[in-house]
């Protein structure tokens, strides 16, 4: 499979932005975070466009945790999304980046006053509240500062969205929001409309990530229309938005097909207008928050092959590991939810995959990144390209075993700009006092 600009160039290379990869790792070492940029800033516009040709008041914000550096932050909003932080951490990134803050919306289900404090200090242009607690303290530190926040209220709906475990998050059963169905959410929306320091415009609800399927969109879109039918009828409210959260999912696999961009808002645009209209509301303004579906495939991540082994299996044959210079601490995601990943042979992209091969990382566990892969037999010294780690894999590394975090490079037209550099040793010393 090949995303974005990827192509084969006539030395047989993966190329990436009009990159050669083999350069790319030569010039900048391994492992190494290749993000499609040209390929991002169209997708960014994509989104954005596929959601305002629908409904031209509807607002795209990224979600941050996907993938963050000031240059992803700066490139989404010149490309017209709004931004969705989750820490103090990401709100002060993108702060430093330069970007509007009132295009910035403050997550999290556990906001502590500092962050709240941050967020009213640095002019945010939303708060997702998540808890009866967390928004009385918001309005007492919103009114000592003179300031009504604006806010919306994160719902639990209720949904289940058929997703990994971990990361389906509309269920009742989740610390994300106030439950719908037990009438806490209709009480907070009472509460909230009466504090002094928050105005609230809308609510809010994220169902969960890598969703391949357009039905638990619309089953939410009915079920905040339910919630706001109940709030009108008890307190008369009529917000001004509704945020139906991120959760796309992206082709992992070949058989996973997620749905084009223009069907996910048809869906949801449509989900809004039908299920307001069906009872007598007025139609809302629509927000959402895609992380993963906008940079997941447009990133890849270089390694070099070290070691092969190939080693008795219990079923009887033998199976051969592959070893790259990476692995758990860059790419979290296959030891922590089994998720898949497409490779390529960067150096000989060309050439026919017939080997079944193990793909493990260095670190002293069983760090598999890529269970059955089919290469061309690989050798030590060849470079691999795990693609589809746009998301979900800088913003999720670690130092485990001490290893420094790899470099982001953005390419296009041939030309690579490194965004991050790698850490250094006296980057992790720093923090040691000895
Ligand atoms: N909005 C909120 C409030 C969220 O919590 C999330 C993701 C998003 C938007 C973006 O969701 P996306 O479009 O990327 O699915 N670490 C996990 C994913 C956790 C997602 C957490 N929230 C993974 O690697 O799969």
């Amino acid at each position: 499979m090949f995303f974005g600009t990827q192509t084969i160039n006539e030395k047989g290379h993966l190329e990436v932005g009009g990159c050669d990869t083999v350069e790319l790792a030569g010039n900048h070492g391994t492992p190494l975070y290749v993000v499609d940029e040209e390929a991002l800033r169209q997708r960014c516009v994509e989104y954005r466009e596929a959601f305002q040709d629908k409904a031209p008041s509807a607002t795209v914000a990224f979600a941050t945790k996907a993938f963050l550096c000031k240059s992803m932050a700066r490139l989404a909003c010149e490309a017209g999304l709004h931004l969705d932080v989750a820490s103090l951490g990401e709100l002060r990134l993108v702060a430093e980046a330069g970007v509007a803050m009132e295009k910035v919306t403050l997550h999290g289900n556990y906001k502590k006053d500092e962050d709240l404090e941050a967020a009213l200090d640095l002019g945010v242009g939303l708060v997702a509240l998540d808890s009866t607690d967390e928004y009385r303290r918001l309005s007492q530190l919103a009114a000592e500062r003179g300031i009504r926040q604006r806010c919306i209220l994160r719902v639990s709906p209720g949904i289940d969205a058929h997703t990994l475990d971990a990361i389906s998050t509309g269920r009742n059963d989740t610390k994300f929001g106030i439950t719908v169905e037990s009438g806490a959410a209709l009480t907070a929306v009472e509460e909230c409309l009466s504090m002094p320091g928050i105005e609230l415009i809308g609510i809010h609800s994220h169902i969960g990530s890598q969703i391949l399927e357009l039905e638990p969109f619309q089953l939410l879109a009915a079920k905040l229309m339910d919630l706001l039918l109940s709030a009108r009828e008890k307190t008369g409210w009529n917000p001004e938005l509704v945020v139906l959260g991120g959760g796309l999912g992206i082709q992992y696999e070949e058989s996973d097909n997620p749905p084009e961009l223009r069907s996910l808002a048809e869906a949801i645009v449509d989900g809004i207008e039908r299920e307001a209209a069906a009872r007598g509301l007025e139609t809302p303004r629509i927000g959402i928050e895609p992380g993963r579906s906008i940079v997941g495939e447009l990133g890849l991540t270089l390694y070099e092959i070290g070691p092969i082994k190939t080693v008795p299996s219990a079923d009887g044959n033998t199976r051969t590991y592959v070893s790259v210079d990476g692995g758990l601490s860059d790419n979290p995601r296959p030891v922590m939810y089994g998720s898949p990943y497409p490779v390529i042979l960067a150096n000989r992209a060309g050439e026919e995959a017939s080997s079944e091969v193990r793909i493990s990382g260095r670190h002293c566990e069983t760090d598999t990144l890529v269970p059955r892969a089919l290469l061309p037999a690989p050798k030590s010294g060849d470079l691999l390209a795990v693609q589809c780690t746009g998301a979900y894999n800088h913003t999720m590394a670690s130092n485990y075993n001490f290893f420094y975090r790899p470099a982001v490079v953005f390419v296009e037209q041939g030309k690579a700009r490194e965004v991050v550099r790698r850490e250094t040793q006296e980057d992790l010393l720093a923090r040691d006092l000895g």
